[in-house]
């Protein structure tokens, strides 16, 4: 390559060609002159760099003393100049912009959840109403923006009742609930309209499931709201000699938890009952489980704290270990989910040994947030 300087005020692109193994320093050099046009890509080829640059240089030669480089007028369309903005993947406001009046930019969701192959968005709320003429148009970008994608629902709910679970429209794609969702290690089947599942807890169960102690083998461990089991299939896919199980009163998800067991593969022992943990206590086949269980996972935020007192009978005698999640108000939460624990604690046999670890989980509305407590107890 032969070192070469050109005139370059009458051309408006230039495109400076390098030695690949001088990239680096060669691209340091002209970053802290802010040379380079960062509208186009620095792309390379065979051996050679190629730097879109944005402006004139004055003593090229001077600033790449002791480096060969070539620098040439770049072609429109040429193979050398590649627009960033036509190569790069749009986020999905990005794309929205331009479709939708600029004065509702704001209003855009700023994410979106992904279960599965559904997205999901929240397009819903009051303010969002001028967005409503667009929704079908936002939903069909959705789909073309991630292949992955190929079902659009927006939330028409809250969470709610006693299965936890909101109502979805479907605004683009195939209308279709069911879904197969990876997270950490696992593959869960959801049906997003008729079970509760949040993706935003993947990395709270990748820590449940990960958390290496004694209560996961001196007794059995017990998800007493497993939904369709990721916390209590994650814990068992890491621990394979214990002995798991997961209630919830919702059989729907009970069915899919016992599909999941297949999905995943789980050579441990791992059952799954549909049962109110109301009525534990006068449960038959529950009865088997008395003073045997040394983990709780209690995943019912607005309500876990009044089942505490169904759990003394089934306590084993050295203690357990309770993951206890609440929803508490965003100033000082730990310290309210604490208190409001210790107080309930009083109106049952159990007693609090020592706290392990707690940790706001994730925010819930603007003035809540989610909160966990993991505790030892025992009678
Ligand atoms: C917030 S969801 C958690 C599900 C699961 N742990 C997860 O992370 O996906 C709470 C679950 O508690 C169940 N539930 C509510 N009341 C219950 C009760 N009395 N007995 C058993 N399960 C109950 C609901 O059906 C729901 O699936």
């Amino acid at each position: 390559m032969k070192t070469s300087e050109c005139i370059m005020s009458e051309i408006k692109k230039w495109i400076l060609e390098i030695d690949l193994i001088n990239g680096n320093s060669i691209i340091k050099k002209l970053q802290s002159i802010n040379a380079i046009d960062t509208n186009f890509k620095i792309h390379s080829q065979n051996n050679s760099i190629f730097i879109p640059l944005k402006h004139e240089i004055d003593n090229l030669s001077v600033l790449l003393n002791g480096y060969e480089f070539k620098i040439f007028p770049a072609q429109k369309n040429s193979k050398n100049l590649i627009d960033r903005k036509k190569t790069h993947s749009k986020s999905l406001k990005e794309t929205l912009k331009e479709i939708i009046p600029s004065e509702f930019h704001n209003l855009l969701p700023r994410a979106f959840d992904i279960i599965g192959d559904i997205a999901i968005i929240e397009l819903n709320r009051d303010e969002q109403k001028p967005l409503r003429p667009f929704i079908n148009s936002i939903g069909q970008i959705l789909l073309e923006n991630h292949s992955n994608i190929k079902s659009v629902y927006e939330k028409a709910s809250d969470i709610e009742g006693l299965y936890r679970t909101r109502k979805f429209d479907l605004i683009a794609g195939l209308n279709k609930t069911e879904t197969i969702h990876r997270e950490n290690l696992g593959k869960f089947h959801v049906d997003i309209e008729q079970t509760f599942f949040s993706p935003r807890l993947a990395y709270e169960r990748q820590r449940i499931a990960k958390l290496k102690t004694e209560f996961n083998l001196n007794g059995k461990i017990w998800d007493v709201f497993c939904g369709v089991g990721p916390f209590i299939i994650q814990i068992s896919k890491k621990n394979p000699k214990a002995h798991s199980i997961g209630t919830d009163i919702n059989c729907r998800a009970i069915e899919l938890a016992k599909k999941n067991i297949e999905l995943n593969k789980i050579v441990g022992n791992i059952e799954f009952y549909c049962q109110d943990v109301k009525e534990i206590s006068i449960s038959q086949v529950f009865s088997k489980f008395q003073n045997s269980i040394s983990r709780f996972i209690m995943n019912l935020p607005e309500k876990s704290i009044q089942f505490l007192k169904n759990l003394p009978q089934f306590i084993q005698k050295n203690g357990a270990l309770l993951h206890l999640y609440q929803f508490n108000k965003k100033i000082n939460p730990i310290q309210e989910a604490k208190d409001i624990f210790e107080k309930e604690l009083k109106n049952t046999r159990i007693k609090l040994k020592e706290y392990k670890f707690s940790k706001v989980v994730k925010p819930f509305s603007p003035n809540i947030v989610m909160t966990v407590l993991d505790a030892i107890i025992s009678l």
